[in-house]
């Protein structure tokens, strides 16, 4: 009788631990990604426009080159990861993985049928990553946009050179540009 007592608790304790998700709330990766997706946006902007205003955009694409990857992973700890991924990169090392794949095929879907595009939480077993998507603003155009157009010849010059596989020409405003990937480690 005891011992039936013991597993029918045993069991109990066994189902709530399994319910219950490891780690917090949704709702508390996606106030910390909003968070840390803005204030990293916010550093590699204001660098970048820090560079413009110093030494033109030519400069500034060489300063990208050396400080992007760099300025992004700023905010990284021992558990919580940064990433810029996306499809047609710059720069190789911010190529979408298989996860983010999906994450990015969603987004693509829901902004082709007019949806506003949100944040989103994934979760697997030992980790939780945040997604965010990044649209093209006009400010982007300058490197971004249409080749002899929005970036002048001089400037696709430079960047061709410094990125000889660049895919990262030829964007519209409101394009989908990127993701921001926040993955925090659980423990
Ligand atoms: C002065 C030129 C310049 C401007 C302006 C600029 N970028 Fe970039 N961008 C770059 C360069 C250069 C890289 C590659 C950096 C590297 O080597 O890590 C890059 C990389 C990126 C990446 C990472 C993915 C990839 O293709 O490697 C994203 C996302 C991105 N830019 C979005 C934007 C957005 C959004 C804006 C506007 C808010 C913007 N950029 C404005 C030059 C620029």
């Amino acid at each position: 009788m005891r011992n039936r007592f013991h597993i029918a608790w045993l069991l109990v304790v066994l189902v709530a631990c399994q319910s219950e998700p490891k780690g917090r709330p949704d709702a508390y990766y996606l106030k910390t990604g909003d968070s840390l997706s803005a204030a990293a946006f916010q550093t590699i902007r204001g660098a970048l426009q820090t560079a413009i205003a110093d030494s033109g955009v030519d400069k500034a694409i060489r300063f990208c080159q050396l400080n992007a990857l760099a300025l992004t992973h700023q905010l990284n700890t021992d558990f919580i990861k940064i990433e810029r991924l996306t499809e047609r990169y710059r720069n190789s090392q911010n190529q979408l993985t298989d996860e983010s794949k999906a994450i990015w095929d969603t987004y693509k879907t829901k902004l082709a049928a007019g949806d506003s595009l949100q944040p989103v939480v994934v979760r697997t077993a030992n980790q939780v990553d945040y997604y965010k998507p990044i649209l093209l603003q006009p400010m982007c155009l300058t490197c971004h946009g249409q080749p002899n157009s929005n970036i002048p010849a001089s400037l696709v010059a430079t960047i061709d050179s410094l990125y000889p596989n660049d895919l990262a020409k030829g964007f519209s405003v409101g394009e989908l540009r990127g993701l921001w990937q926040i993955r925090f480690q659980l423990p």
